[in-house]
């Protein structure tokens, strides 16, 4: 019996990883910690909600002292660290929110963890889990691997990147039994509609421009996030101490190639002519800063821990725009209220 910590399990990835873990590890007592910000949605875990190993908790991890408590009244085995600001747009709008949750939330988990572990690490592990961009922006060629220097290149990208360096700090200076995973841009079920995909799918559906930032000439690397939920299980489990693992599938696109192919599907999806949905894409001024490319190289867990992922992108992407489809009423509850705000603010349209 283990007691586990996730982190932002609310959020998209994170109730992936909820998901999994809860029905994977029945013996496993799995809580849930969220303070169910905009991107939080207890929505995403319904079908988990009533499971008995299966609890959620409100907290705010700005809060050291809601942090604190939470930690002495369970007597956490392991702490999976998925709660983040995330979007990159937002954090170019309001950066000091970025610092708060991703660095100062972090140091507040890792010294609860330290503290409530007093030295006695044995069977404890702290994961945090981060992201590719931490290291930066890739020009045509070449990958980012575990020894790329970190070179973030906006707020969100910095405050990840210090919270990366605290987790090594810790891990340095107090022994802290600490694994960190960088992951790729991921896609699926459950993603807030202001990340590029489900995005573009709420909006194909609602007739809505598709705004492109630039030419749409700038490259990603997508993984399914239910391959994402099974690597962070992987490397839970098997991965060696104070390592870092990269988390990607080798497979990049540019951008308006993707949109494309998503127009092509929702076209066929939606009962449309080919071609119509393609006439909603609208060039817009760029983001600033905008990362050129990112491009992982997950060698190193596919060799030394036998991870791959299971979906060609393709299938993933199909399978993403059903799901969105299925779940209108998903994506009108989240794209109610705040996110008209966001949205206005963003792309100076209604
Ligand atoms: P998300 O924005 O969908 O979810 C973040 C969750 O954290 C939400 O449930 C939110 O309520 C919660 N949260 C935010 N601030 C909090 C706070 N102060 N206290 C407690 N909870 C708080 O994010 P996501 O896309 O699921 O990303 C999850 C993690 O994975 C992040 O750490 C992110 O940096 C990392 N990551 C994301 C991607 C991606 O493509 N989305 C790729 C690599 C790594
Ligand atoms: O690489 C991992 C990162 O991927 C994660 O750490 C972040 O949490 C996650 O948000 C994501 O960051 P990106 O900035 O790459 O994702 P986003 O979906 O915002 O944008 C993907 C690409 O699409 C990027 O080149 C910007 C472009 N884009 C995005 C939006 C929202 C547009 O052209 N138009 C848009 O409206």
């Amino acid at each position: 019996m283990k007691t586990i910590l996730i982190t932002g399990g609310a959020g998209f990835i994170g109730s992936h990883v909820v998901r999994l873990f809860v029905t994977k590890y029945p013996d496993y007592k799995i809580v849930n910690l969220d303070k169910l910000t905009y991107a939080g949605n207890l929505e995403n875990l319904k079908d988990i909600e009533n499971q008995p190993n299966y609890t959620f908790e409100k907290v705010d991890i700005v809060n050291e002292d809601a942090v604190n408590a939470l930690f002495a009244k369970y007597q956490f085995d392991g702490v999976i660290h998925l709660a983040a600001e995330s979007h990159v747009d937002r954090s170019i709008l309001n950066p000091l929110e970025f610092i708060m949750t991703n660095v100062l939330g972090t140091v507040n988990l890792l010294n609860a963890a330290k503290n409530n572990w007093k030295d006695n690490y044995n069977g404890k592990l702290f994961y945090h889990v981060s992201t590719d961009e931490v290291y930066g922006s890739l020009g045509e060629t070449g990958f980012f691997t575990e020894t790329t220097a970190y070179d973030p290149r906006s707020p969100y990208s910095a405050s990840k990147a210090s919270s990366d360096h605290f987790v090594r700090a810790y891990e340095n200076t107090y022994h802290l039994p600490i694994v960190i995973s960088n992951c790729s841009n991921n896609y699926g079920s459950y993603q807030f509609p202001e990340k590029l995909i489900p995005l573009f799918i709420n909006n194909i559906r609602n007739n809505k421009p598709l705004p492109v930032y630039g030419k749409g000439d700038y490259t990603r690397d997508w993984l399914y996030v239910e391959d994402h939920a099974t690597a962070i299980d992987t490397i839970f489990h098997n991965g060696k101490l104070g390592e870092t693992y990269n988390i990607g599938g080798f497979n990049e696109w540019q951008n308006i190639d993707l949109i494309r192919l998503l127009c092509t599907i929702m076209d066929k999806k939606l009962n449309r002519n080919t071609g119509e949905s393609e006439k909603l894409i609208t060039y817009v001024t760029d983001r600033p800063g905008h990362d050129k490319r990112y491009a992982i190289d997950a060698t190193k867990l596919n060799t030394e821990l036998g991870w791959k992922p299971s979906l060609q992108f393709e299938e993933g992407l199909e399978k993403t725009v059903d799901w969105y489809l299925e779940n209108e009423a998903w994506l009108n509850n989240v794209t109610s209220g705040e996110y008209l705000q966001y949205y206005i603010k963003q792309y100076q349209v209604g």
